[in-house]
């Protein structure tokens, strides 16, 4: 499983893609408002930073506005994934800006049947939101288990599954279980995955017990 990470922060970025763990980027508008800079700006520096997929989503609600946007969006580097919602309109922009050789990913997918409608809108990836899903009581994780099924059962479909709102390193470890070909992660939960007591603790023990032989490798 890939990741791609959760921000639009370019600091964060910069150094977790020198760490060689991420992939891609995914950002929303919510959180390119929260960087308070201009969205063109952003997605350049993110593209110019990382060569993987930089997804960066539309903002109109019908057809037309979400192609113009999609095709102005995409012409900022060849790397963006135009993000669509998915909604009719969605699915629609989804096909034209396919057919116009963009790569399209859909968000916002919280059912099956969305991603089944994504998949045959040439979508290139489809998100589905784990965590929105927790959050009002259901299981998020199972619609990622619905989608791999249901494009396993299609070998034309060539969408790919982008587990997104993910919150904990407990996702992380579903989704790709669940089988997602990619998980988009906050920066601070893809840090975390490093993160065991165990392995803090036996480190600690294993340097005062060296410390007692007083060797040195290098
Ligand atoms: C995915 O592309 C979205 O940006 C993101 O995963 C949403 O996560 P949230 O539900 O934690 O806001």
């Amino acid at each position: 499983m890939k990741f791609f990470v959760d921000t639009a922060d370019i600091g964060e970025i910069r150094e977790l893609t020198a760490a060689g763990v991420v992939d891609g980027v995914t950002t929303n508008p919510s959180l390119i408002a929260k960087t308070g800079r201009p969205i063109w700006e952003i997605i350049e520096e993110i593209c110019e930073a990382i060569e993987g997929p930089v997804s960066a989503e539309v903002i109109a609600t019908e057809f037309g506005g979400m192609v113009a946007e999609g095709e102005r969006l995409a012409s900022i580097a060849p790397n963006v994934a135009v993000k669509v919602p998915s909604t009719w309109d969605g699915f629609r922009a989804c096909r034209a800006l396919s057919e116009r050789g963009l790569k399209v990913n859909v968000t916002l997918c919280f059912a099956a049947n969305q991603a089944l409608l994504a998949a045959k809108s040439g979508a290139a990836y489809i998100s589905p939101f784990v965590g929105r899903l927790d959050d009002i009581g259901l299981d998020g994780m199972e619609v990622v288990r619905e989608i791999r099924a249901v494009y396993n059962n299609d070998k034309s479909f060539n969408t790919k599954i982008l587990a997104s709102s993910i919150r904990t390193p407990l996702h992380v470890t579903q989704a790709a279980m669940a089988g997602a070909d990619i998980a988009t992660v906050p920066p601070g939960v893809l840090r975390n995955l490093a993160k065991h007591p165990l392995t803090e603790k036996g480190l600690a023990s294993f340097l005062v017990d060296w410390g007692r032989t007083g060797q040195a490798i290098l």
